[in-house]
């Protein structure tokens, strides 16, 4: 049977973590749309393309030509035949993604491959991003918007970035990004229909938990 979840939220929310978990829970593919709008950033940048130039971008979205799993347990995402699954996290593409994420035509773009490996799974996948539930999958079965306040947002991502990151660093990271972002797409409240999970306070277990309570109702 088709089931489509789609999940959207802020940096540090849990999103990543989360999704993966409730994919392998329910045998799903799993679809990191971040990933995509990061392999971008990584080909703009790797051929020098100035992401001030939108028509340059643009034309970088529809020709990138880049090969990403749907596995949640084996993330691999290849452009151009080069793993770029670490660079992607990097601190230079993680300034230089809201640049990119704010181009229209760019957009356009990448909604358009992201649909398509929604169809090519047979919609049967979690996908999480920040225009899941609003604009790649709208018609999704389960849609969700994972929230968490400032402070847990910023320690776990301090976590990922192997626990002793520079504060201001971070809060650029983590903060401004989120600010940048939501210039674009609208992900701090809840489109009908969405049911918001605040995981401030909640474990990975129990965030995947409620997640799953949305999709089994
Ligand atoms: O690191 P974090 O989990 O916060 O972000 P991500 O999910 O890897 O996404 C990286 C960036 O891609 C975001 O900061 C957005 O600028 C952009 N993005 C977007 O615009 N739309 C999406 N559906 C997913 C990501």
């Amino acid at each position: 049977d088709q089931l489509v979840v789609a999940v959207d939220g802020p940096s540090g929310s849990g999103k990543s973590s989360v999704s993966k978990e409730v994919a392998r829970r329910f045998g799903l593919a799993y679809l990191d749309t971040g990933a995509m709008y990061r392999a971008l950033t990584w080909w703009c940048l790797d051929r020098g393309v100035d992401l001030a130039d939108a028509a340059a971008v643009a034309d970088a979205a529809r020709e990138l030509p880049l090969d990403q799993g749907t596995d949640p347990d084996r993330e691999s995402v290849l452009v151009a035949g080069t793993d770029v699954g670490e660079e992607i996290r990097g601190a230079r593409v993680t300034e230089s993604v809201s640049a990119v994420a704010t181009n229209p035509a760019a957009r356009a773009a990448l909604v358009a491959r992201q649909q398509e490996v929604i169809a090519r799974s047979g919609r049967r996948i979690v996908a999480e991003g920040r225009d899941i539930t609003t604009v790649v999958a709208p018609d999704a079965h389960a849609r969700i918007l994972l929230t968490a306040d400032e402070r847990a947002r910023m320690a776990r991502r301090g976590l990922q970035n192997g626990g002793t990151p520079d504060a201001e660093q971070l809060h650029q990271q983590v903060v401004g990004r989120d600010a940048k972002d939501s210039t674009i797409v609208n992900f701090t409240e809840a489109a009908d229909g969405v049911v918001t999970i605040d995981s401030s306070d909640l474990t990975v277990e129990q965030t995947v938990q409620a997640v799953i309570d949305v999709v089994v109702r």
